[in-house]
């Protein structure tokens, strides 16, 4: 049977180091390092400079993942880009990337299809499961997957914005799929969403049942209001759904693995809250020294905090040639996911 198995990870985050003073110093929000941290345990994030987008963040990862494969990207049969955070409304991002990996032109010249995920902070799982059945298919034998947010571009800086602005971060993350004959990879993904809660947590930026879509005055130039324009959250419901789906979620991979807590040695969990992550660990009896977090570091980056948890873990010898490890993730839409891999 043709296992998915993953060859090859890499992980991107700018430069520029924003702590939470930082965003009562520089923007003026009314908060403070103890609420954020209290809340959330985010001690600082990553904000990408001016010009530099989630394709630009997405090949530094990407070009670190391929090289960790032993592979030049024109190898790659496919890119799936998840964000919520893309270039432009359309195309996705999923293009940009090919085009910096310079699969356009040249020698490289391979027209690698792209794919966009929209499914915010669980993008990581839902790629994961298109990967993996494109290779046990045996559609493609090299399937790249690449979460990448600039988030921080479109965040409400001020105090209006303070409930979304102070959670999110920039960066990103790669991984190689790879088809191989081996008894190990992606034992299994399992998704699931709730569109009741769609607007639970949403950037709506238009309308496109309104005609016209935005409010256009006599020049032709668009206007937004901000309760459009910027993202917005019930955050005390988005936590009581998470911690709900997420246990619900990790409970769904063991059972269908027929895996005790004691066969999984590191649950990679989605950063969006560290108080999310340890209530689910508390409730499961998972031990802490299994549940890895980075979040005070960068923040939520949303579809790429997953990718960037199992780069570092490799790097730093946390994740190891023959764990199984358990993936989970919960965001807006709502939607949600697991899966179950033997590294
Ligand atoms: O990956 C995306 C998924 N997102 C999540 O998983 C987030 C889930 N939710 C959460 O993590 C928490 O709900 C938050 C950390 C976002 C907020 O914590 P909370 O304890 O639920 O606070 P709250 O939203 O109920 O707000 C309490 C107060 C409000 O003030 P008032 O109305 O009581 O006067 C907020 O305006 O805290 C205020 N507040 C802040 N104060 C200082 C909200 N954000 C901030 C802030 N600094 N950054």
């Amino acid at each position: 049977m043709v296992n998915a198995i993953i060859t090859g990870t890499g992980f991107y985050v700018p430069p520029r180091v924003v702590t939470n003073d930082d965003l009562v110093r520089e923007h003026g929000m009314e908060t403070s390092d103890e609420w954020i941290q209290q809340r959330t345990g985010i001690r600082e994030r990553r904000f990408a400079a001016d010009g530099v987008g989630s394709a630009d963040l997405g090949l530094a990862a990407t070009e670190m993942a391929v090289a960790d494969a032993g592979i030049e990207p024109r190898d790659l049969d496919m890119i799936i880009f998840a964000t919520l955070s893309p270039e432009h409304c359309f195309p996705g991002s999923g293009v940009y990337l090919q085009d910096k990996l310079g699969l356009t032109a040249g020698d490289a010249l391979r027209y690698v299809p792209c794919l966009d995920i929209r499914n915010q902070c669980s993008g990581f799982l839902y790629g994961t499961q298109v990967a993996t059945a494109l290779i046990r298919s045996g559609q493609h034998k090299r399937v790249l997957l690449v979460g990448a947010e600039t988030h921080s571009h479109a965040l409400d800086l001020s105090t209006r914005g303070r409930t979304v602005a102070s959670l999110f971060g920039d960066g990103a993350g790669a991984v190689v799929f790879e088809a191989s004959e081996e008894d190990r990879g992606v034992r299994g993904v399992w998704l699931g969403a709730d569109g009741s809660h769609a607007d639970v947590l949403s950037q709506p930026l238009w309308d496109i049942s309104r005609f016209p879509f935005v409010e256009v005055d006599e020049q032709g130039v668009g206007h937004i209001p901000p309760s459009m324009l910027f993202a917005h959250m019930d955050g005390r419901t988005v936590f009581k759904h998470a911690v709900i789906k997420l246990a619900g979620a990790l409970m769904q991979a063991l059972g269908e693995t027929r895996s005790t807590l004691e066969d999984i040695d590191l649950f990679m969990l989605h950063q969006a809250n560290k108080r999310i992550n340890e209530y689910v660990a508390s409730k499961l009896n998972i031990p802490a020294h299994k549940v890895p977090h980075n979040i005070e570091r960068y923040g939520n980056t949303t579809a790429a905090t997953i990718p960037i948890l199992l780069a570092e873990a490799q790097r730093d010898g946390t994740l190891q040639r023959g764990m199984r490890i358990a993936l989970a993730a919960f965001g807006s839409g709502f939607t949600w996911g697991s899966a179950i891999i033997d590294w």
